[in-house]
């Protein structure tokens, strides 16, 4: 399929301070779109200026949230060229989402032609200061104007840019996490390893309560027992006690990081111990106090590596590592934005040229 370009006739000026980007806070001068129908499939590839959507008000995403989406980033590195991090993995992954939501599947190698040609015209919207990319929101949903529950026959993919700083204001200082012993994020069986806006919309109560009493995000525990662990808000978790690393298990409920998948394929490169397994928030509590608990931090696209400070745990409140950045995170962190950035050689073949 042929990508058909329609460029603006308006640009809009680029950010001036990259210091003070936030996270999707602005857009770029164009998006990608492709339709769906069961007669054309993935039909009429596009890219055209950024704008407003129109849409019948009865489209079933609006009504039933049949809809996935994605994240990646795109890097400038030192040398100026910019370069995206295993982008055929986000997907994958969106595929994994599709199935589940009964959304068709797109085509892997298709859609990542699709984000090289569009970060490929939005390439001076990459910003250049350190810890700054060009974050991209690949998404799909459902366009059918009906209003009965039933997989839509017609949708839309698109994909916007954002030039975005740190996700969380705490940058690579350590976050605070609520564990949330009230609300559950997802069980098994139902849509917890996808991503779908439906996991997040059920995630909001408990973020917006921890919040108000000064949390940065929560850490879900399972839906069923509330006492395996299993990730936080905006990413997955890792624990390090003794000298093992230790991240919940995929079993279902989790989502698959890409963060999370190389961080772990990183750490095992150099020799650590990381262990995917059902991990119990008793289990952490009582390493802690033995001293045994030496980091926590979380992995995610947006997010990056996060380490933790503190948990609160039905009111007991544990600090970790004394609230600094531990050196696995601290390592980690440099390691993986390094390949990500074009600063650290990369001998995974992560990343690819845009
Ligand atoms: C990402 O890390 O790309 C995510 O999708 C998290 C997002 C919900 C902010």
């Amino acid at each position: 399929m042929n990508i058909t370009v329609q460029k603006t006739n308006s640009p809009k000026a680029k950010p001036e301070n990259e210091e003070g980007l936030g996270f999707g806070k602005i857009f770029t001068d164009h998006m990608f779109i492709m339709d769906y129908s069961v007669e054309k499939g993935w039909y009429d590839a596009r890219i055209v200026p950024y704008g407003p959507l129109e849409l019948d008000p009865s489209v079933s995403v609006l009504h039933y949230g049949q809809a996935v989406f994605e994240g990646l980033k795109a890097y400038r590195t030192p040398q100026g060229d910019i370069q995206l991090f295993r982008p055929e993995k986000n997907m994958e992954r969106i595929n994994l989402s599709n199935e589940r939501l009964c959304i068709p599947p797109v085509d892997v190698d298709f859609c990542v032609k699709a984000i090289k040609t569009f970060v490929d015209i939005e390439r001076d919207w990459v910003p250049h200061s350190e810890g700054t990319s060009l974050y991209l929101r690949p998404f799909i949903f459902a366009t059918d104007p009906f209003l009965g529950v039933h997989p839509s026959y017609t949708y839309k993919f698109i994909i916007i840019a954002s030039p975005s700083g740190q996700y969380y204001p705490e940058g690579i200082n350590p976050v605070k996490i609520w564990v949330e012993s009230k609300y559950v994020r997802a069980v098994r069986g139902g849509t917890g390893f996808s991503k779908t806006g439906g996991n997040y919309a059920a995630s909001l109560k408990a973020q917006k309560e921890a919040e108000e009493v000064s949390y940065t995000q929560v850490l879900w525990l399972d839906g069923v027992e509330r006492k395996y662990i299993e990730e936080v808000g905006t990413m997955n978790v890792f624990f390090v006690i003794d000298d093992e690393i230790i991240t919940p298990a995929l079993q279902g409920s989790i989502l698959p990081g890409i963060t999370r998948m190389s961080v772990i394929e990183l750490l095992r490169s150099q020799g650590k111990k990381v262990t995917e397994r059902a991990i119990t928030v008793e289990e952490v509590y009582l390493a802690h106090e033995q001293g045994k608990l030496s980091e926590v931090f979380g992995t995610g696209t947006a997010a990056v590596i996060s380490p933790v400070g503190e948990l609160n745990w039905n009111g007991k409140k544990i600090i970790i590592n004394g609230n600094q950045t531990g050196p696995i995170a601290k390592q980690t962190y440099h390691y993986l934005t390094g390949i990500q950035n074009g600063k650290i050689e990369d001998k995974f073949n992560w990343t690819q040229k845009v």
